[in-house]
């Protein structure tokens, strides 16, 4: 059997990522990518540079063909430098570019990963709160904004940063004087951006969360399609999904409106106009030539890039960080299951014993009191009880699905929460009430715990389990792939393959959660033979309402309300309990 290394029960600190706060740990993926932000700075760097060049050279061109006598014999070296330097800037551009979106696709697989790691090692109660839609939301869009936040949101943010500094550097080489316009135009950019991506960030968490919320809603009716269908309810989920939707769309109304507030344009325009006042009035003071004028003239215009870019490079960084806080929100969930590696994994032999055992869910009030039965290895127990009596629940405090509130699950007089998790839940196998399929094909959801099983003893698991024959008379045998959520599959089908999986992994103790199937006599005929030989061996505990496996069982627990009613063997209840005799008269 393979390993897998990483799904625990609870969140695994991984050392490599700190997961402290969403910049935090951004920077530490972006970190182990050395190389690739060395490729796109100084392609951001050389590309500004360059671009600097040509306003510098054309003031240059200028003063050259204003002189007495023009010296035209410099204008053929200058274009073809600054025709050079525009190819070599092409190359830096493209460097820069191409960096930038390597990194966000790599980080974009890597968060995915780390996500999905995260998301599998949950414990149930993580899973049955946490809605599907909007997990789904977070594992695409969310981890899609992260990529979209370093391209194109972060190579512009550094590729314009540049841009703004070029002016500052390259302006006193004229005069000293002309640093205050691109000085003054960089600090206010800078105060406006800060004051804008603090508006800024509400509002995008705001846009990540209603799409969170629209998804949930869209994956649950598509889910329960059915159920929609069924009620007649198309119209009024089309409302609310309509609703859901407006909210989606508000959101972005209020980004771009925060967006069009943004000033940097008007700084802009007024940075031209006094960088261009004052650059004339030290010509006229004879402190500036024509070509320089020109020149500065030129390096004040390089800041349209950063002004340009600033009205929606920033957004995409503040999306991209909603989505990254929205993500690491979820992987750091913590859940109090302690999956107890190192515990006891030895071999299990199967005796089990609840000792006045208590258990509610999470906010809820207790569906279990005071159970207590001791069960031998290889016995079979039964249980049953009016819906909603706690049967499921019951079961599920077994494998720790969920974790006891007081009194002792023991299994080989071992308490649960002292065994290895994954060594405990590896020797108890769970047919669920609703069994869920991949949608892989029935060979590969036979031997879904035992991954690699052979042809043969697939079909021997299958054949054990009553599921040979009709998995025969599909056209492709065992190949043949499920449709999601195996639609295509009766009821007393999907038991039965679930049933062979439990032959493939031969768990010592073997739960089957049958409570609600009806199926026809000749189906239910097989399913019992499939019961029976599964259980052999084995502790077996069946949840169930046919009296013919009730019958048969060791004991019998009849749960009422969370409690024990009645308790013993067939023969002992008909004598001992009115309320099991009941059950066999009706
Ligand atoms: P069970 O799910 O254990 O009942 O829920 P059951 O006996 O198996 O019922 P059927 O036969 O399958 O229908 C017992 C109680 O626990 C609550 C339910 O509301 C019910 O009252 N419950 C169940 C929760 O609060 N949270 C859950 O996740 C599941
Ligand atoms: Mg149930």
């Amino acid at each position: 059997m393979t390993t897998i290394a990483s799904p625990a029960e609870f969140t695994i600190q991984r050392p490599q990522y700190s997961r402290t706060s969403a910049i935090r740990w951004v920077l530490s993926h972006v970190l182990r990518h050395n190389w690739i932000i060395v490729m796109v700075f100084l392609g951001a760097l050389g590309n500004a540079a360059l671009a600097a060049v040509v306003p510098i050279l054309v003031g240059d061109a200028f003063n050259a063909m204003l002189l007495p006598s023009p010296d035209t014999g410099v204008l053929v070296p200058l274009a073809l430098i600054i025709g050079g330097t525009q190819v070599l800037r092409g190359v830096l551009q493209l460097g820069r570019n191409f960096g930038a979106e390597l990194l966000g696709q790599r980080l974009e697989a890597e968060i995915r990963d780390e996500l999905y790691i995260s998301l599998l090692g949950k414990s149930m109660t993580f899973h049955s709160l946490q809605p599907v839609g909007d997990t789904m939301a977070r594992a695409t869009n969310d981890v899609r904004e992260i990529n979209l936040m370093f391209n194109p949101g972060i190579n512009l943010v550094i590729g314009s940063f540049f841009f703004l500094v070029m002016p500052i550097l390259a302006a006193p080489r004229y005069h000293p004087a002309l640093l205050i316009t691109p000085l003054l135009f960089a600090l206010a950019y800078f105060a406006s951006l800060a004051r804008y991506l603090k508006t800024l960030a509400p509002i995008s968490d705001e846009v990540r969360a209603s799409f969170g919320s629209m998804n949930t809603h869209l994956s649950e009716s598509l889910d329960g399609v059915e159920t929609v269908k069924g009620a007649a309810q198309e119209d009024s989920e089309v409302e609310r999904f309509i609703l859901n939707a407006k909210r989606v769309r508000d959101a972005f109304v209020k980004q771009g409106d925060t967006e069009a507030r943004f000033i940097a344009f008007l700084l802009y325009g007024i940075a031209i106009a006094a960088g261009l006042t004052h650059a004339l009035f030290l010509f006229r003071e004879g402190l500036l030539n024509t070509g320089q004028v020109i020149a500065y003239f030129g390096l004040l215009r390089m800041l349209d890039f950063p002004t340009f870019t600033s009205s929606w490079a920033y957004t995409q960084v503040s999306m991209g960080l909603a989505g990254a806080r929205r993500i690491l929100e979820l992987i750091n969930r913590e859940t109090d299951l302690d999956q107890n590696a190192s515990g006891y994994s030895g071999e299990m032999k199967g005796e089990v014993e609840f000792k006045d055992v208590t258990f509610a869910y999470p906010d809820g009030s207790a569906v279990l009191e005071n159970i207590s039965f001791k069960v031998k290895p290889g016995q079979t127990v039964a249980v049953v009880g009016q819906t909603g009596a706690g049967k499921t629940s019951l079961v599920k405090l077994l494998n720790r699905t969920y974790d006891i509130s007081s009194g002792q699950v023991l299994v080989d007089g071992l308490d649960v929460r002292e065994w290895n998790l994954a060594s405990l839940r590896s020797q108890i196998s769970m047919i669920e009430q609703d069994i869920f399929l991949f949608s892989r094909s029935i060979s590969d959801n036979l031997a879904f715990g035992k991954p690699g099983a052979g042809q043969d003893e697939v079909e021997s698991a299958a054949r054990a389990a009553q599921a040979h024959d009709f998995i025969e008379t599909f056209e492709n045998g065992y190949e043949t792939v499920i449709g999601e959520r195996g639609v295509t599959l009766s009821g007393g089908q999907r038991q039965r393959l679930a049933l062979g999986r439990a032959f493939l992994t031969d768990p010592r103790i073997l739960i089957l959660d049958d409570s609600t199937s009806a199926i026809d006599s000749a189906t239910e005929d097989k399913i019992q033979r499939a019961i029976s030989a599964a259980a052999r061996g084995r502790t077996t505990f069946i949840i169930t309402h046919r009296l013919s496996q009730i019958r048969w069982a060791d004991l019998i627990i009849v749960l009422r309300k969370g409690q024990v009613a009645a308790m013993g063997s067939h023969d002992e209840l008909m004598r001992t309990s009115d309320a099991y005799a009941r059950i066999f008269r009706e």
